[in-house]
């Protein structure tokens, strides 16, 4: 079902807030792809995700590996690819067994993915519009609980 949505935020926690509210849709397999520079904010929204689906451990980005695995009610895989040098470095990691498979992905610097990037994901661009001001656009095909229209 497509599916679209745009969110102003206007701090760290609202942005989280809306993270949380977007975890009831994400299900098995579900892939998201998060675009935006550097400070928009794509850790903060996915902290709240992993707060809606249950994870209890901290998270942050994942600086130093380019994975981290939570366990909330589905596993979480929370890719951060800032530092990825090539498309076969990613495919390297397995990085399809994560995309196929049966957790959730949510991906930092999405677009170094290239044509590794599942068709079907959801896309979330972050844009930064004041020191606290962001604009979040969720785009996708997926069916995504309460804000399926
Ligand atoms: N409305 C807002 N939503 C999210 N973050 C905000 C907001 N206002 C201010 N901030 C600040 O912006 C920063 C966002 O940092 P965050 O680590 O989430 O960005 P990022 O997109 O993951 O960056 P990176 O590309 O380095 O991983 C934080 O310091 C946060 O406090
Ligand atoms: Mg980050």
């Amino acid at each position: 079902m497509r599916y679209r949505l745009r969110k102003r935020t206007e701090s760290p926690q609202e942005t989280q807030k809306f993270g949380e509210e977007l975890a009831p849709g994400l299900g098995p397999g579900t892939v998201v792809a998060f675009f935006g520079e550097l400070g928009s904010g794509k850790t903060c929204l996915i902290q709240g995700i992993c707060r809606g689906l249950g994870v209890v451990e901290p998270v942050t980005s994942p600086a130093f590996v380019i994975i981290n695995e939570y366990q909330g009610r589905l596993p979480v895989y929370h890719f951060d690819l800032y530092r990825i040098k090539s498309l076969f470095e990613l495919y390297e990691l397995g990085c399809e067994e994560y995309f196929y498979g049966s957790g959730v992905c949510l991906i930092e610097w999405a677009e170094k993915a290239g044509d590794l990037l599942p068709e079907d994901s959801l896309r979330v661009s972050l844009r930064r519009l004041a020191e606290n001001v962001r604009e979040i656009a969720v785009n996708g095909n997926v069916d995504i609980g309460p804000y399926t229209a």
